[in-house]
């Protein structure tokens, strides 16, 4: 066998491939298994998302290499977009950049920024892409501690002075994910103000933004003053379209972050097919906000049937004000051996310290599926509930 590069020893199995993994391992018992796991709409793309891949796929110039920078159509959508959502600027052709999903972009642009010895400024819990290409890169993550008790926004202040002066990179990721806490402005002014004074890239994972379930409207990290000196933001199409298997997103934001991602992902990738690329142009000029209310309210409605149902049982989960990811401590605080539990009784929820050793003793719950699908895990739950939920 060849030796494998030692760079290798950092790299885990990716959260979700492992999860999978041990999912059909408990399908092949014969097992019927609900997945609370992995953050993938149930629900069909907006027809007019299908309807345009259709026509395009129909046109032999649309079989061709993309363009390297995206489509004009789809950076110049994106750009109208930010301006009627946000109220913010953005030059298509210098601030927005195609990326293959927003995990591409991210990983990518580590690749553009960190060499050894480099820190990265990144959440505990958090998303693990980031810790995972940092520390690819040769970077070393600095984890930002979110727990209950500050609201799941990292406490800036903390961060010591020799590490900021080693940063090269902070991510957020508002609303967020796991947690689906919400950022409020003044701590996103003070992630700008913090990164304007040390020379740290803003990496803005905003993949939950359009995702809030109690009427409020999350912000960008662009719509703060002076964001743009500084900061690069990932918008998805996945997570608010369900358009997980297109994989389309946007980098946008400061024009040399954007540049540098771009050389790195000409180095590496192709582009995304113009078709979908013209499927996400169309999903942004369609009536977006009718959609994601639409998509928000049924979160929500499934939402309260779970965690409400879960109360019932004895399990006190909180109610999340956005994304569709219910995060709770897990009953016995061993987030690992809960959800290896549930899997047993046939649902999987993710372990939190998937996410991060501040994530260990909670588990995340995603509402990607139906209320009947809810009401079995209640009963598969409500079986087990003498051992799991001492009350
Ligand atoms: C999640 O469920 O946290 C992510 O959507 C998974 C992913 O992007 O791989």
């Amino acid at each position: 066998m060849v030796k494998l590069a030692s760079r290798m020893e950092t790299l885990p199995p990716y959260l979700f491939a492992a999860l999978d993994e041990r999912r059909r391992a408990v399908e092949a018992r014969g097992v019927d298994v609900i997945s609370l796991g992995i953050g993938d709409p149930d629900m069909p793309s907006p027809p007019v998302v299908v309807e345009t891949v259709q026509r395009e796929a129909a046109r032999p110039g649309n079989h061709r290499y993309p363009r390297y920078d995206g489509l004009p159509a789809f950076r110049t959508a994106v750009a109208r977009y930010y301006l009627e959502r946000f109220g913010v600027h953005l030059d298509a052709d210098r601030e927005v950049l195609t990326v293959i999903g927003s995990k591409e972009g991210l990983a990518h642009l580590i690749w553009a920024y960190v060499e050894p010895g480099d820190v990265v400024l990144a959440p505990d819990p958090s998303y693990p892409v980031y810790s995972a290409h940092a520390a690819l890169a040769g970077g070393e993550a600095y984890h930002l501690p979110l727990s209950a008790a500050n609201g799941f926004l990292p406490d800036l202040d903390a961060i010591p002075e020799e590490v900021l002066r080693r940063a090269k990179l902070l991510f957020i990721n508002y609303p967020n994910n796991p947690t689906g806490a919400v950022a409020d402005r003044p701590f996103l002014e003070r992630a700008v103000d913090l990164c304007r004074r040390y020379g740290i890239l803003l990496v803005s994972d905003a993949a939950y933004v359009e995702m809030t379930l109690e009427g409020e409207s999350a912000p960008s990290i662009l719509e703060i003053p002076g964001a743009k000196d500084v900061a690069l933001e990932f918008y998805s199409l996945s997570k608010p379209f369900n358009m997980t298997g297109y994989r389309l997103g946007a980098a946008v934001g400061n024009p040399a972050a954007v540049a540098a991602l771009g050389r790195v992902k000409n180095n590496t990738d192709s582009g995304q097919w113009n078709a979908i690329q013209y499927a996400g142009a169309a999903a942004l000029e369609h009536d977006p906000q009718d959609f994601f209310s639409r998509m928000n309210a049924l979160y929500r409605q499934r939402r309260d049937k779970l965690c409400l149902g879960l109360r019932d049982l004895g399990w006190n989960v909180p109610l999340p004000r956005a994304t569709f990811y219910v995060w709770a401590e897990a009953p016995g605080g061993d987030d690992r051996a809960f959800a290896e539990q549930l899997l047993d009784a046939g649902v999987v929820v993710v372990p939190g310290s998937g996410y991060g050793s501040c994530g260990q003793g909670y588990v995340r719950m995603c509402l990607t599926v139906g209320e009947q699908e809810i009401d079995r895990v209640l009963e598969r739950l409500g079986a087990l509930s003498p051992v799991l939920f001492a009350r």
